[in-house]
């Protein structure tokens, strides 16, 4: 495919993305039913976002021990890469929205990075750090599994897949890390270096028929092309019951972010969900 058709389809397939959204949004207000059952709640893989970011300032040590002892089977994290090569733990690319700091974590050392305090949903500055990737792993040590979320700034992060797959090997934690993507170069990579690795796809909506723009990549869709790929972990309003038992027939399972509580959250096939408020799903 040329560039510029490349571009023209991405151009298209982003409308289609808004305009998709605003629609799914507003009916799946009106058609969804709410709710799940307790019985339907204890077979769900419940995971921390962000670490448990309601319990927690999001993406630190003291979220994510919080999201264990909420009893969450699963914790997710983002990562990034520091000027001089250390991989962190933060969602935005920059310590401006999270830290008492500023800049771009690609244009900081560790060290610089480390000068500041993590700051909380109320502007509070904490006594939190942005952790590392290996503090991250030293902290959950098996207790609970591990989601990893590449975000598309991976091309600019050299050798960040690498990064992880030696972090994996350096914690024998292979049982119980898996990574996630909305980028498929990620996720090719990651599959490349460590064919074993569990990998999930992110989608916000899967479009058959036209290229998908999440994350700045076109991306074709087709079962066969993530045929490596374990579950499909899409936005929570843009999925429906017959995708579900589609994906699954595709033999794949299926998350949903990033949710609230069990009465506020569509009611849908799945096989996990992905919140800032584990506890709401677990009594521990
Ligand atoms: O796990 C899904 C979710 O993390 C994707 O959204 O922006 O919170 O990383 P975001
Ligand atoms: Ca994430």
């Amino acid at each position: 495919m040329s560039f510029v058709k490349r571009i023209v389809l991405a151009g298209l397939g982003s409308m289609a993305l808004v305009a998709g959204y605003a629609a799914v949004s507003a009916l799946s207000n009106v058609f969804y039913k709410k709710g799940y059952t307790a019985e339907e709640i204890a077979r769900l893989i419940v995971v921390a976002h962000r670490g448990g970011a309601a319990l927690g300032p999001e993406n630190t040590l003291l979220a994510i021990e919080r999201g264990i002892t909420s009893g969450a089977d699963m914790v997710e994290i983002d990562i990034h890469q520091t000027s001089d090569g250390k991989v962190v733990v933060c969602h935005d690319e920059s310590i401006d929205r999270t830290t008492n700091g500023r800049g771009l974590i690609r244009d900081l050392t560790f060290e610089e990075i480390r000068g500041f305090n993590i700051v909380d949903k109320d502007g509070k500055v904490t006594d939190q750090k942005i952790p590392t990737l290996d503090e991250v792993l030293d902290l959950i040590d098996g207790r609970v599994k591990l989601l990893v979320e590449i975000k598309r700034t991976a091309d600019i992060y050299q050798g960040i897949e690498q990064q992880l797959v030696d972090a994996i090997a350096a914690h024998n934690a292979s049982s119980w890390v898996v990574a996630q993507s909305f980028n498929d170069s990620v996720l090719e990579k990651l599959h490349a270096i460590s064919p074993d690795l569990r990998l999930e796809k992110l989608w916000v909506f899967k479009l058959r028929g036209v290229d998908d723009a999440v994350d700045g990549w076109v991306n074709d869709y087709s079962y066969e092309k993530y045929n490596y790929v374990s579950s499909f972990n899409f936005y929570y309003r843009s999925v429906t019951d017959s995708l579900i038992d589609e994906i699954h027939r595709h033999g794949k399972e299926v998350k949903i972010w990033t949710v609230g509580s069990p009465s506020d959250t569509p009611h849908l096939p799945v096989d996990g969900i992905i919140t800032d408020h584990p506890d709401l799903w677990r009594t521990k």
